[in-house]
């Protein structure tokens, strides 16, 4: 800023006439209104508002004017200058709002438009089946526990009380990993544990009791392995699910109280369960379970007026197999069976889809095709 103007200089005068003060403040509002966009107009504000513009510098002027004539140019700057602020305002409102209905416009969402045409993965019906029935258990208190697929024979077998030469090492039909003792032995020495895919979930039975101190509450869901080819019915890689409960005083009241509880959960208040006998070499004594035909509820029996697809008019569906662990079992898993006693069961988890979803082709399960497993719902 000049110091005060006490030698009066016309030149600087002239800078303050009023129709100077007057084309400049016109310029400024020409400036303004030509402006199409908020950045022109931020240039122009700059140009016509800023420290370097002429009615800024104008202004500065005032203090170097006399006396008397300084009330009557800063009248004259000060209203050029507001009148310039108000149309630089004006303007920016106007020009704001032209940006908003545009960028309204450009950035409008088609809601009509079809949405992402990639297909939607699904959750596996089993994976879901699998939890839901465990979750039946977990509500009860029991843990999940899980072990591995792959599994030293003496888990899958000896622990279970199948003995070396015992026929069902056969039966299961196996996959043997590595070297093997007992009946099929040649590769074995027959001290030492061979390692297989396991063939059901119940070695997790062994490695819970091992693992934990009594009172055991477990439910095991997994995958497990038979060499069977893969065809309408049979699949090498199927899904168990096992539960194990071990505690002073358990009866077979209690493994069928449980058995029941979880078809009412899973398949509605009128269910109930049967036990047939059977033989596993792990419990004694075992039982083959049978389900209510949830569909007919065993009226298809001897009604050839309503047969029943589901159970093949049989009023029964299998479901697995299940009995009170056998005390060579526990002992061989260090729980003592004169104090504790303990109840088991397994079953498929395919099978079960299969008669609770009317699916027909184990394939299905096994190809990936989300076509089979949207309509289950859960898509991710
Ligand atoms: N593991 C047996 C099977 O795969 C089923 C079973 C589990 C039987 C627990 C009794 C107790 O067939």
């Amino acid at each position: 800023m000049s110091a005060p103007n006490k030698s009066y200089d016309p030149v600087e005068v002239e800078a303050l006439k009023p129709e100077e003060i007057e084309r400049m403040r016109d310029e400024a509002l020409a400036a303004f209104a030509a402006a199409g966009d908020l950045d022109t107009l931020q240039e122009a504000k700059v140009a016509h508002t800023g420290g370097a513009s002429p009615l800024a510098l104008a202004n500065r002027e005032i203090g170097a004017l006399p006396p008397h004539a300084k009330a009557a140019a800063g009248k004259l700057v000060g209203q050029a200058r507001g009148a310039v602020n108000k149309a630089l305002a004006a303007r920016q409102v106007e020009l704001e709002a032209e940006r908003d209905a545009r960028v309204l416009v450009e950035e409008a969402v088609d809601v009509t438009l079809p949405h992402d045409r990639v297909p939607a993965g699904a959750r596996h019906p089993l994976t879901t089946m699998m939890e839901r029935v465990a979750d039946v258990f977990v509500s009860m208190g029991y843990e999940i526990a899980e072990g591995p697929e792959v599994e030293a024979e003496w888990f899958n077998f000896d622990a279970l009380n199948f003995t070396p030469d015992h026929p069902a090492r056969q039966m299961q039909d196996t996959f043997f990993v590595q070297g093997a003792k007992g009946a099929r032995g040649a590769e074995g020495s027959g001290d030492e544990s061979g390692v297989v895919l396991r063939t059901h979930t119940s070695p997790v039975q062994a490695r819970a009791m091992l693992d934990r101190e009594p009172p055991v509450y477990i439910v095991c869901p997994g995958r497990v392995y038979r060499t069977d080819e893969l065809d309408a019915t049979h699949t090498p890689v199927f899904h168990q699910i096992e539960l194990l409960a071990i505690d002073e005083g358990l009866t077979m009241a209690d493994l069928k109280g449980t058995l029941d509880h979880m078809v009412r959960s899973l398949f509605g208040a009128d269910m109930k369960t049967r036990l047939r006998p059977n033989f596993f070499p792990f419990t004694e004594p075992s039982a083959e379970m049978d389900m209510l035909c949830y569909v007919c509820k065993g009226e298809s029996v001897g009604n050839p007026d309503r047969p029943c697809r589901t159970c093949s008019s049989e009023g029964w569906i299998e479901l697995g197999g299940c009995g009170m662990v056998n005390p060579r079992v526990l002992t061989a898993c260090g729980v003592d069976p004169q104090k504790y006693s303990g109840f088991a069961f397994g079953f498929g988890i395919e099978r079960m889809l299969m008669f609770r979803h009317n699916v027909e082709d184990m394939r299905d399960m096994v190809e990936g095709d989300v076509r089979f497993t949207r309509p289950f719902g859960m898509e991710i």
